[in-house]
């Protein structure tokens, strides 16, 4: 856990969790940072907030002492979220602290009362509504619905510039007491977007129209700094994860980075076979290829690398009339994400029976994701030469399509 100083009178604190799943689903290689942040102007206000991750108020405390902040001095808990990881410390702070007026939207007054039984001193805000802290701390508050959740808003200094934005312009990765861009190298920049592609094709990606129309909305704000909930402070370029995420917005559509993700599983080594032949092939050609087997890897991984690539290629066979199970599972969370257009190849092995094919149609039709298929190649058995041939073509055929797009 850290604390540091943002600038004059606003502070972060922040705890950096590990060895969990996120939402109890999501893989988390690098762990994540849960931040909250002080205020200090005549009055006192706490935006999110950290302790332990199972509630334990010492966590808290021992920030605030660091600071030299007595805790009791707290006069307003905003709470720009309220999905736990943001607000799973209210009861442990009401252990140290019963005098305090809590400050969310419509919707977060609804899931406070749900989840932690409390109704009391709750001041409701919506777009455009402030609060004065004093000495020139006018925060002006900024609703961004299902970004991640309905009740989801934001917070922004008037003051200093600093938007304390929660789930949005957010990522993975933990942190230490460098966690600003200023302090940050370039290799270290580029780790935390690629964790930023991770959390945010993982946790928001499904509402990426609601994170544009959040990202429109900023444009009206004087943002100098971006404070997110999760990953580094943006206090020397700002624009840069706004661009960042305007860009895995967009991603969402189809056209990504010019990469293609293999996405292969085997039952006896027959697809897998065509799979390595598969993988020679590409790695002739000068294309990024992410290759990620299932169920071995994780479906965060996988569908970060999704959603970075313009081209995905599918390799699996037949299981009992059906799709090999764990692609499956993959390709339906893919839809629930809404990964639309991509450009694509499918090959794979059959014994007695094909079927993998006729899965795949329905969960792409289901999910309305269309992408757009070359040719498949199916094989009885294990693929042989001319299969092979016929896959490298296919790839080919695939890798033009999408070099063509840029
Ligand atoms: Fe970081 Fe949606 O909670």
């Amino acid at each position: 856990m850290n604390q540091t100083k943002i600038t004059d009178n606003v502070y972060q604190l922040s705890v950096n969790v590990e060895d969990i799943l996120f939402e109890g689903l999501w893989e988390m290689p690098n762990g994540v940072s849960i931040n909250s942040y002080i205020i200090k102007g005549q009055k006192t206000a706490l935006i999110d907030g950290v302790c332990g991750w199972d509630g334990v108020p010492e966590t808290l405390l021992a920030l605030l002492d660091k600071l030299e902040i007595d805790p009791k001095s707290i006069e307003y808990l905003i709470i720009n979220h309220m999905e736990p990881d943001h607000s799973g410390w209210i009861e442990a702070f009401k252990k140290i602290n019963s005098d305090f007026k809590i400050v969310c939207s419509q919707k977060g007054a609804e899931l406070l009362e749900a989840f932690y039984n409390h109704s009391d001193n709750v001041i409701i805000v919506k777009d455009k509504d402030t609060l004065d802290l004093g000495n020139g701390h006018v925060l002006e508050f900024v609703e961004m619905p299902n970004v991640h959740w309905p009740d989801t808003m934001a917070t922004f200094d008037t003051k200093t510039g600093i938007l304390f934005s929660c789930d949005a312009f957010g990522s993975f990765g933990t942190v230490n007491e460098s966690n600003y861009d200023d302090l940050l190298n370039e290799e270290e920049i580029d780790f935390y977007e690629k964790e930023a592609v991770r959390y945010y094709s993982n946790i928001i990606g499904a509402f990426s129209l609601p994170v544009k129309k959040a990202i429109e909305k900023c444009e009206n704000l004087l943002i100098k700094m971006i404070a997110p909930g999760h990953g580094i402070v943006w206090r020397k370029n700002p624009n840069k994860i706004i661009e960042d995420y305007s860009r895995y917005v967009s991603y969402q559509k189809g056209l990504a980075k010019k990469e293609i993700t293999l996405i292969w599983g085997s039952m006896y080594g027959m697809t897998q076979k065509a799979v390595d032949y598969a993988i020679k092939e590409l790695e002739k050609e000068n294309i990024s290829v992410n290759v990620h087997k299932v169920p071995e890897d994780s479906w965060g991984t996988i569908l970060a690398s999704v959603w970075n690539s313009t081209g995905v290629i599918l390799a699996m066979p037949t299981y009992e009339y059906k799709m090999f199970p764990p692609m499956a599972a993959v390709l339906e969370e893919l839809g629930k994400k809404k990964a639309v257009g991509r450009k694509a190849f499918r090959f794979g092995s059959y014994g007695w029976s094909g079927g993998a094919q006729k899965e795949l149609d329905e969960i792409i039709d289901k999910y309305k994701m269309n992408w757009e298929f070359i040719e498949p190649v199916e094989f009885k058995g294990s693929p042989r030469e001319e299969d092979l041939n016929l896959i490298g073509l296919r790839i080919k055929e695939l890798i033009n399509t999408v070099n063509n797009l840029f």
